[in-house]
């Protein structure tokens, strides 16, 4: 062995470790240079067996080389420990994990399809609190304290503690229905206006397939200089047809809400059976939708609006209903026991 052929063994090296791109390749590379029969390992076993001056020469670059490997095995070792771990996590091609999706509740379904409808038809959304005073929820709409009408919404009331107010704003309850949204949007709006306002209500009932005692409301209200029922029919049609995805038509019956004259109850023919009769319509030909009328002259002076210049249509509609009929969903319930088997399904 001399010099050029320990050069060369040092170049042989050098070409070999920068190959290497795995632990297990690193550690056989040792082993066979470094290893207790490694080339290089040989190299210093034999310098006893050389001349003074040639083993003076080889010995100190043999050494010299070797503690050069061993730094350099140790670092390389470090820095493949290092990516393998980074590559156990970033791995780009493992497959990935599928992430479930969720799915949209049926209500916010119709949630968003009415709000695109009547966005379409000129309407803006208006929103009101859940927890509302007794005014706004009551006497504002034409429901003074000790109105017989009071009994039609069952109230839950709240126990407030504050004093020295008085006492239609110090009462407060879960609002019954949507309509106080009409009341707190005119008194900060001029007409002419048109509106719609959907929202959570809730009422001291008792549940059954089609009654809840938390549900949703659609409010609708419209005021201008030259408003009928005619247009409250049109527009009723309009967005029930588009909603349905059918033409319906519409039918009004006398009712009774203190804060619309005329009241009236409407229906629309069922769009599944274009009236003939069938099981969504329990035979009846027609879907009861909900309450609607001309907005009273009072509920306008409670807002300071002149009733002899504006008028207007108000209407209600249960969402939990719409949805129902849409989805031919057998029972409101459903909607709230959130069994994710049943939500799944949309
Ligand atoms: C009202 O709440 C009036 N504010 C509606 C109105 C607005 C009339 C504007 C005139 C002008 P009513 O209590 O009938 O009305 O409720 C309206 C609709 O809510 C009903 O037609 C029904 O679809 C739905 N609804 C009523 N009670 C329940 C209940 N317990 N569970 C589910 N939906 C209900």
């Amino acid at each position: 062995m001399n010099l050029e052929e320990l050069k060369n063994l040092e170049n042989q090296f050098d070409s070999e470790f920068a190959a290497v791109a795995q632990i297990k390749e690193l550690e056989q590379l040792h082993i066979k240079y470094l290893g207790r029969n490694g080339l290089l390992t040989q190299i210093l076993r034999a310098l006893k067996n050389l001349p003074l001056e040639k083993r003076r020469q080889l010995g100190s670059q043999s050494n010299k080389l070797k503690e050069l490997w061993q730094h350099k095995f140790q670092i390389k070792a470090e820095e493949l420990k290092i990516t393998q771990r980074t590559k156990k996590i970033f791995d780009i091609t493992r497959p990935g994990k599928k992430v479930k999706l969720g799915h949209e509740h049926p209500l916010s379904l119709v949630l968003k399809q009415v709000i695109q409808i009547f966005s379409s038809l000129g309407f803006s959304i208006a929103e009101g609190p859940d927890i509302e005073t007794e005014y706004y929820n009551f006497d504002a709409l034409n429901l003074p304290p000790g109105h017989p009408a009071r009994d039609m919404w069952s109230t839950i009331w709240l126990q407030t503690e504050t004093k020295n107010q008085k006492p239609e704003v110090r009462n407060k309850l879960l609002r019954t229905h949507t309509s106080p949204v009409q009341i707190r949007y005119m008194e900060t709006h001029r007409p002419p206006l048109r509106i719609i306002s959907p929202g959570q209500v809730f009422r001291f009932e008792s549940t059954d397939q089609t009654h809840n005692f938390q549900f949703w409301q659609l409010e609708g209200l419209m005021v201008d200089e030259d408003i009928t029922l005619g247009h409250l029919r049109y527009i009723l049609e309009t967005f029930l047809s588009q909603f349905f995805g059918r033409k319906v038509k519409s039918r009004f019956e006398p009712s009774y809400f203190p804060f619309v004259e005329p009241g009236l109850q409407f229906s629309i023919s069922c769009p599944f059976c274009s009236s003939k009769g069938c099981s969504s319509c329990q035979q009846l030909g027609w879907l009861e939708m909900g309450g609607a009328g001309m907005v009273h002259p009072q509920v306008f002076k409670n807002v300071g609006y002149d009733s002899s210049r504006w008028q207007g249509f108000a209407f209600g509609i249960g969402l939990d209903r719409l949805a129902m009929h849409k989805y031919h969903i057998p029972d409101i319930r459903l909607f709230y026991n959130g069994d994710l088997r049943f939500i799944r399904q949309f």
